[in-house]
């Protein structure tokens, strides 16, 4: 599906505090087409449930809708201008549980956005396009995000997006 020896580095960012990092990935969102599959890695408590809630946000989720970590659920699927398909691989054990989550039908979906959190069992398979965003504590409430990405569309859009957080740099992203 996705092997992290090709995902190439595509750039960084540093948020200030949780509202900046849920804004940088509404941008994502709204720069999402479906089919996007975005794979969030770091510790816990790195911010990957805040990101695919601006995520969520920049999909057309409504916003009274609460997108939380899907650890025990494993999948959550949220209606929007795109479906927001949120999963959490974290109590998987095994890259064959994959299937029991379903990963392989969420992965590529026309109409749909896959986000992912831990991420690690989907990045020991081979082939395959993503955007990867790896999270880690910078300091305070600072975070420094890391992008890379695999494909040709997956890259473009990892691009795209840089580009238009940097636009935003006013607005404390
Ligand atoms: N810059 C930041 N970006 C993201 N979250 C932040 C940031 N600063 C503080 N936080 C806080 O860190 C926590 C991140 O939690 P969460 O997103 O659930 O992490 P994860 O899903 O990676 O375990 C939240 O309580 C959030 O408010
Ligand atoms: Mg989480």
């Amino acid at each position: 599906m996705v092997n992290r020896a090709g995902l190439d580095h595509v750039g960084s960012l540093t948020t200030g505090d949780a509202a900046a990092t849920r804004e940088a990935a509404r941008r994502l969102g709204e720069l999402c087409a479906g089919g996007e599959a975005i794979l969030l890695a770091g510790d816990l408590g790195a911010g990957k449930t805040c990101f695919a809630q601006g995520l969520a946000q920049g999909l057309g989720v409504d916003a009274a809708v609460a997108v939380t970590s899907p650890t025990f659920t494993l999948h959550a699927e949220y209606p929007g201008r795109l479906t927001f398909n949120h999963a959490d691989l974290y109590r998987l054990r095994a890259a064959g549980e994959l299937d029991a989550v379903g990963v392989p039908e969420l992965l590529y979906a026309p109409g749909a956005v896959l986000a992912v959190e831990w991420p690690g069992l989907l990045l020991e398979q081979a082939g395959g396009e993503a955007l990867l965003v790896e999270l880690e504590h910078a300091g305070g409430d600072g975070r420094r995000l890391t992008i890379r990405a695999a494909g040709t569309g997956h890259r473009k859009l990892a691009a795209a997006w840089l580009a238009r957080v940097a636009d935003g740099a006013g607005s404390g992203v």
